[in-house]
């Protein structure tokens, strides 16, 4: 009976291993590609959602939810007047989105998202190789809120930049420069108003503005195992524009263009464990689609 269970478990476990290494070596499709980043898109606009309605996507446009469950700890954020404004054009920007995505492709049940503030505390202490008491709250105040958005908005331009190359279909070429032009113009306005204030204090905490996001692009980098993919708001001016600026109000590579990164450091970082095999943090089940799904359905790969 033992060994019969066995059996049936090596031999499903030999069968689905084989049905995944199909499976991850068929060609993404644009589809495929798509949808990968358009579980960062749910992200953000349920950071977003939450972070200036207290309510989520379920409250402005549940069909385009598809079916997947609501995010867990999104919650009101204390902001002040100007970026309520801001980040309330954003949240609206990120529905529009996600139709446009729908309209080309059948796209993803939104995924389990984490949002809760002590997630954010996590990557906080991560980032900065010690915990932070009180812990970080990223829907305590604006410059917190900003800091999250900074933390979470990286994620959907970087991955149009790295799917762009292997797009075929022109309608999916043109959406996906669509999308990644406000996405990344959402990101840099974030920047725009941290840079604004790299000097300062973070509320409660001898930490800098600098300091934090610096060093959340070095995590980034170091979980994405993939070289330098984010740079935070000041670096060394060898890597600044033209090798001569510390200021780096804009992130980008030697030539100044944009950072792209594949899917699977993309998930690397997301899942918070460097492993796109292994959910967790933002995705506590993963990421939804062939192609995450794909990571998860076989681990050895
Ligand atoms: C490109 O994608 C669009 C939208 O899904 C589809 O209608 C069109 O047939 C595709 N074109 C090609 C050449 O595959
Ligand atoms: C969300 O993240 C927090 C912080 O790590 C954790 O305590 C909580 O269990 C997570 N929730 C889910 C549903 O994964
Ligand atoms: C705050 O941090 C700075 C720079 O790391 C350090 O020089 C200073 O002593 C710290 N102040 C306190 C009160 O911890
Ligand atoms: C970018 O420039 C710096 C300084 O000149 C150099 O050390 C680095 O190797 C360059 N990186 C790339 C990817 O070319």
């Amino acid at each position: 009976m033992a060994l019969h269970a066995t059996v049936v478990m090596l031999a499903s476990l030999v069968f689905s291993g084989f049905v995944n290494v199909a499976q991850s070596q068929a060609p993404n499709t644009d589809v495929d590609l798509l949808n990968l980043v358009q579980n960062m898109e749910f992200l953000t606009a349920e950071y977003l959602l939450y972070g200036v309605t207290g309510l989520g996507l379920d409250a402005i446009a549940p069909e385009l939810a598809q079916g997947g469950p609501p995010p867990v700890g999104g919650r009101l954020a204390f902001l002040d007047p100007f970026l309520k404004d801001v980040y309330f054009q954003f949240a609206l920007q990120k529905v529009g989105h996600l139709r446009a995505i729908r309209s080309v492709a059948p796209g993803i049940p939104r995924p389990l998202l984490n949002i809760s503030k002590n997630l954010f505390a996590d990557f906080v202490d991560a980032t900065l190789g010690r915990r932070l008491v009180p812990r970080f709250d990223p829907y305590a105040n604006s410059l917190n809120y900003a800091l999250g958005f900074y933390g979470v908005s990286y994620f959907a331009p970087t991955g149009y930049v790295g799917i762009s190359p292997e797009l075929q279909n022109s309608t999916f070429k043109r959406l996906t420069a669509g999308l990644m032009g406000v996405e990344f113009g959402q990101e840099a306005v974030t920047r725009s108003y941290l840079y604004e204030r790299r000097n300062h204090l973070i509320a409660s905490y001898n930490v800098t503005v600098t300091e934090l996001t610096n060093g959340l692009a070095d995590l980034r980098n170091t979980l994405g195992g993939v070289g330098t993919i984010s740079e935070g708001l000041v670096v060394p001016p060898s890597e600044g524009a033209e090798g001569r600026v510390s200021g780096n109000v804009l992130a980008g590579n030697n030539d100044s263009l944009a950072y792209g990164a594949l899917p699977r450091a993309l998930l690397r970082i997301l899942y918070g464990g460097g492993d796109e095999h292994v959910p967790g943090a933002f995705y506590p089940k993963g990421a939804n689609g062939r192609i995450a799904q794909s990571y998860l359905n076989s681990p050895m790969s």
